[in-house]
């Protein structure tokens, strides 16, 4: 038996919004479309008074436009993935009471909606509180081409791979993927563990070419070589990328 509310009349859609990783020109017409037509942007955010990424990337497109904050706040004490689904879990009951009236809801979000979004998580738990609200999504950015882009790296060519992986939690994807040498390693959440990736690169004899992307279409916002990076730690919003090792002059 369905024990979620019921929703009286038509259900609301929650729409989940890439707006890119920071440059407001990488918002797509579709995500302006989407977030002029919504009756509600929501926001996520530290705390009330503080406006998120998505939120300023938004805000220097359309400046009037209204956003409700949404507080992902990590309670003392609790970590990584048990933080994120409480996080979740607290905003889609938010998100409730709106998408019973039957609105549309336009979830501002960095990069692409369904790339290690805030977004899933929370569209997973609404939709157990609610089946029957519509879940959509438009397609951002993602913070990788924005990187190779400004560092003009051909990232993939031919029969070339990508491995897309994570460092928060520790590095034993990296280490994993570089021993591929025809496959480009992109790195995610990797600022706190910069040293130590650094180290990874270089014993898999893959630091030549390296780039860091930190913090791009955002204040303090550079590309770096890998190689020149010394400080242990750098932002959260920081992307690593090996290129392919190819034969010198291929590409
Ligand atoms: C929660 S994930 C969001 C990914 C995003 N949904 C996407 O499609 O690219 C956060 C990671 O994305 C990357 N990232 C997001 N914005 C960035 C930016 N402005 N500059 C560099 N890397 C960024 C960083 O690796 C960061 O740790």
């Amino acid at each position: 038996m369905n024990n979620s509310p019921a929703i009286q009349g038509k259900p609301g859609q929650l729409i989940g919004i890439g707006v890119g990783p920071g440059d407001p020109g990488n918002v797509t017409l579709r995500a302006l479309d989407a977030l002029q037509s919504a009756d509600l942007v929501i926001a996520p955010c530290s705390a009330p008074d503080t406006e998120g990424r998505a939120e300023g990337i938004v805000r220097q497109i359309l400046p009037d436009i209204e956003c409700q904050r949404l507080i992902f706040d990590m309670s003392p004490g609790e970590t990584g993935v048990q933080a994120r689904s409480r996080g979740a879990k607290r905003a889609a009951e938010t998100l409730l009471a709106p998408l019973k009236e039957g609105k549309t809801l336009a979830f501002v979000t960095l990069g692409d909606p369904n790339i290690f979004s805030t977004f899933s998580l929370v569209a997973r738990e609404v939709t157990k509180l609610s089946p029957s609200v519509e879940i959509r999504t438009v397609p951002g950015i993602m913070a990788f081409q924005e990187v190779a882009a400004a560092s003009g790296l051909n990232l993939l060519d031919e029969t070339e791979k990508l491995f897309l992986v994570t460092a928060f939690e520790g590095i034993d994807d990296v280490k994993e993927s570089l021993q591929h040498p025809n496959a480009a390693v992109v790195i995610y959440k990797g600022g706190r563990q910069i040293g130590r990736i650094r180290e990874a690169l270089e014993q898999a004899g893959r630091l030549d070419g390296a780039v860091v992307g930190e913090l791009l279409g955002l204040d303090g916002g550079q590309i770096t070589m890998l190689e020149a990076i010394t400080e242990p730690k750098i932002s959260y919003l920081a992307t690593v990328i090996a290129p392919p090792l190819r034969k010198k002059g291929a590409h």
